[in-house]
């Protein structure tokens, strides 16, 4: 047993000497005889496992050539806070190793095997933005073709930094690097070159990645500048690539509902002001809102500030100020009903001159006129307006003694003085609805403009 294991050994020492022998003259022919009884022969590769720790090349002055190409297949996760962008991607590289080598015809028809990877030289690719450690399953293999090219796929989880910009969320577009090189090798033992074109990578990635997640995958550039460290230049494949969030998540969870908000904000100017609803209506609003921004705040980004924060404060910006506009028009028909102070000469005057028809604010104008002595408002603290200014143009009534008169005149005198402050009132809450459409379109418009730039 032991003496057949030594002359076995033995026997494996004569067979790579004979191997290396023969190989010295012109080219590694690997004798693959005996492939047929015994499947493939592991001693016939022996040779060239045994050579796994040094560049495969004949000649050291010659620059081994890897071709690389990947596969983009998801993107998983893009973190803008950390400025990571995760993703799962498959790394194809292909170089030659010259000394493997053998003839299909004589192995029985194989022009390609596969072998373990760990029985090769594999050239030390990573990606330079990658920011974790490369987490590939262990027992790859490779695919070796008669003529000595090794193809090496292998699939890889890429945690690589990514220059984020969330200022457009949700309608953002990222473009992010991945720098293939060398660890070691510098251009004099290692070049780069494309195993496919660009658009092929793209087409494939865009096949893949298209049915899911998030982002769609726009395009991949490339270029290919040499860099330096020291005195040192490494070879490079630089890929950008370029990928765009899909909004609609955003759009129907964030925009929708806070427009809807805004809408019914902006609509519920026409409850009227003297009723008293308009401002716990509107409160109710701005809690409600609240609320929403509450429940939503997981979905925005967790850093810097998108426009659609702008947004959202510009929408509570719009509800406080509609609630104060309220609170400051209840306000003034409180006093005009309660206690009107002498309207001053200037404002008297505007009123008219905005009241009387088909000036400059025609629907400030429709109420006053109803306002004005034609239908009194029933204004709770108004005692029978009808009848006061009704009486109050017919001077023939001389039964009434003068001093009922005189109340008559004061009550009178009130009661238009009433009338000029409410019509006051409706005038200041139709312009200040007027400034908040304004406003709110101006404010809304200007958005959408950055958001399409
Ligand atoms: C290959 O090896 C077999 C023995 O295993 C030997 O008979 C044959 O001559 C060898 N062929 C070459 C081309 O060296
Ligand atoms: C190796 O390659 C270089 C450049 O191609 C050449 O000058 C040199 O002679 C080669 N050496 C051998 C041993 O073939
Ligand atoms: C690398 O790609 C170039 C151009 O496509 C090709 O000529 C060369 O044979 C390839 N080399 C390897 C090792 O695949
Ligand atoms: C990408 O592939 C599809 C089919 O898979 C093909 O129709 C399309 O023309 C390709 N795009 C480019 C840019 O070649
Ligand atoms: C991504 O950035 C690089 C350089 O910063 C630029 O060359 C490339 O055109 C950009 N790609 C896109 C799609 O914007």
């Amino acid at each position: 047993m032991e003496g057949g294991w030594f002359l076995m050994r033995g026997c494996f020492l004569c067979l790579i000497i004979s191997l290396l022998l023969q190989g010295e003259g012109d080219t590694f022919t690997i004798n693959c005889s005996g492939f047929d009884q015994h499947g493939v022969d592991p001693v016939a590769f022996q040779a060239v496992f045994d050579r796994k720790a040094f560049r495969p090349v004949i000649n050291y002055s010659i620059p081994t050539h890897v071709n690389i190409s990947f596969t983009l297949s998801a993107i998983l996760e893009v973190d803008a806070q950390l400025q990571l962008l995760t993703s799962f991607l498959w790394m194809d590289l292909m170089w030659d190793n010259p000394f493997i080598t053998w003839n299909p015809e004589e192995c029985v028809g194989i022009n390609k095997l596969t072998i373990s990877a760990e029985n090769l030289w594999l050239p030390d690719i990573f990606i330079v933005e990658s920011m974790d450690v490369n987490e590939t399953p262990p027992h790859l293999t490779a695919y070796v073709s008669s003529e000595g090219r090794i193809k090496f796929d292998k699939p890889m989880r890429v945690t690589s930094i990514c220059n984020l910009d969330i200022f457009y969320f949700p309608f953002d577009q990222q473009n992010c690097t991945f720098t293939f090189s060398s660890f070691l090798y510098t251009v004099d033992s290692m070049l780069l070159g494309m195993d496919k074109e660009v658009w092929e990578i793209t087409n494939t990635s865009r096949n893949i990645i298209q049915t899911q997640g998030e982002w769609e995958l726009l395009g991949i550039n490339k270029a290919t500048p040499k860099m330096s460290v020291g005195s040192n230049l490494y070879d490079q494949i630089m890929f950008y690539v370029a990928i765009r969030r899909r909004p609609s998540l955003y759009v129907i969870n964030l925009l929708v509902p806070s427009g809807f908000l805004v809408a019914i904000d902006a609509l519920s100017f026409y409850l009227p002001a003297e009723s008293g609803n308009r401002a716990p209506f509107k409160i109710t609003l701005l809690l409600g809102y609240n609320v929403f921004l509450l429940m939503m705040n997981d979905l925005l980004p967790a850093s810097g500030t998108p426009l659609i924060s702008v947004y959202f404060a510009l929408c509570l910006s719009l509800m406080v100020i509609s609630l104060l506009e309220t609170i400051f028009i209840t306000y003034l028909l409180h006093m005009a009903t309660s206690e009107p102070p002498p309207m001053p000469q200037w404002l008297h005057s505007l009123l008219l001159h905005c009241t009387s028809p088909r000036k400059c604010c025609p629907t400030a104008a429709q109420k006053g006129n109803k306002d004005l002595g034609l239908t009194p408002t029933h204004l709770p603290g108004m005692k029978e307006p009808v009848e006061l200014v009704g009486k109050m143009p017919h001077p023939g009534k001389a039964e009434l003694n003068g001093s009922a008169r005189a109340q008559q005149e004061y009550k009178a005198r009130k009661q238009h003085m009433v009338d000029l402050w409410v019509e006051f009132s409706h005038m200041m809450d139709t312009l200040l609805f007027h400034l908040y459409l304004l406003f709110m379109a101006t404010s809304i418009i200007t958005v959408i403009v950055l958001w399409n730039t």
